[in-house]
């Protein structure tokens, strides 16, 4: 590590302290502490992740920083201050719920900040660095890593929230990709860890999208993929909100579905069920992903599902699959 990183380092880890200090023990981090109390979020958790909150006024850290001795281009570089126009430098973060990003051994290396209000936009993370690659580390990995172990499973999410609400909930193997998509790195690290990794998106329209793509990437990795059983939109902070972490666990988590089972209702969205000809073609390319599956048994129990819905005879389906099988060899 460089010792413009180690500077960086130091000064993310004074601001931690900093942020959740404000957060917890001051009048004006106040708003931000009734903020994440209106969410459900208790002490003991705030504490745990570090949460923290951002004071509107705009040299507040930099003031705070520049005490410390820190200097101010390094500071730019981390992202902590931003260059303004006028040659001036202000604080990234203003008025914001903070959310420390750890890197695996539990270093502060970044920070995300929700607006209070429905400012845009909803999260400000901090910029890239040498020492921030989004799409190499996963939000609370150091946390987790011994629950996955312990699990021998892992639970992708989209969001801060959904990870802490979880974690809250007594669902502590869960890790998040800060809403962009899931690199190949990141699947691979999940893969020396555990082979079976359940993946709980957001239930709307993006979540789904994002859920078929983020398999892909993990089954290319080698680990086999499980969809979390979340409907109607929710996200999973959402839903232990409204039905507690118990029923999470039971109706969520371990009701995970197939990846098989989430590939046949995902590929619906592309077809109008209601005219013969689109189902035909449904059968048709959910049948082309059958094929590819190897344990008889496995694709006997999806054929019969088909059989049931679309009324069609286990012979024909069986015939066609057969086909299919050829193809691929
Ligand atoms: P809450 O409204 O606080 O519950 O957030 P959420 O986590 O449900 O938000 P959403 O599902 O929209 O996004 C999931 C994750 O994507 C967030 O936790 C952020 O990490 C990231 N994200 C969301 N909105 C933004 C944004 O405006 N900018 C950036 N950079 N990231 C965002
Ligand atoms: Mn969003
Ligand atoms: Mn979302
Ligand atoms: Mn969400
Ligand atoms: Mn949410």
């Amino acid at each position: 590590v460089s010792s413009e990183n180690q500077q960086i380092l130091a000064a993310s880890e004074w601001v931690v302290k900093l942020y959740h200090h404000l957060l917890r023990f001051t009048k004006d981090g106040k708003k931000g502490y009734q903020y994440l109390k209106d969410r459900g979020i208790t002490d003991e958790t705030i504490d745990a992740f570090q949460l923290g909150f951002a004071p509107e006024a705009k040299d507040f850290t930099a003031s705070f920083l520049d005490k410390k001795g820190f200097h101010q281009q390094t500071l730019i570089k981390s992202g902590l201050l931003s260059q303004r126009d006028d040659n001036g430098v202000s604080d990234r973060f203003r008025g914001r719920v903070i959310f420390p990003i750890r890197n695996h051994l539990g270093k502060p290396i970044a920070f995300g900040g929700r607006t209070l209000t429905n400012q845009e936009p909803k999260y400000l993370n901090s910029p890239e660095s040498e020492l921030f690659q989004k799409g190499r580390m996963l939000y609370n990995f150091d946390l987790a890593k011994k629950h996955i172990r312990k699990q021998g499973e892992a639970i992708l999410f989209e969001g801060y929230m959904d990870v802490i609400s979880a974690y809250q909930a007594g669902v502590q193997h869960g890790v998040a990709t800060l809403g962009t998509s899931l690199t190949e790195t990141q699947a691979r690290l999940l893969k020396r860890y555990v082979d079976t990794v359940i993946i709980c998106y957001d239930a709307d329209e993006s979540g789904h999208d994002a859920t078929y793509k983020a398999a892909g990437t993990l089954q290319k990795a080698g680990c086999s993929v499980k969809v979390a059983n979340l409907t109607d939109n929710m996200d999973p902070d959402h839903y232990i909100a409204e039905f507690g972490g118990e029923s999470f666990w039971n109706d969520v988590i371990t009701s995970s579905l197939t990846f098989t089972s989430f590939y046949m209702r995902y590929l619906k969205k592309d077809f109008n069920l209601t005219l013969e000809g689109d189902r035909i073609n449904y059968i048709e390319k959910v049948l082309e992903h059958l094929a590819m599956i190897d344990s008889a048994v496995e694709r006997e129990y999806y054929l019969k599902e088909l059989s049931n819905d679309y009324d069609i005879s286990m012979e024909s389906l069986t015939q066609q699959i057969q086909f299919h099988r050829q193809q691929k060899r």
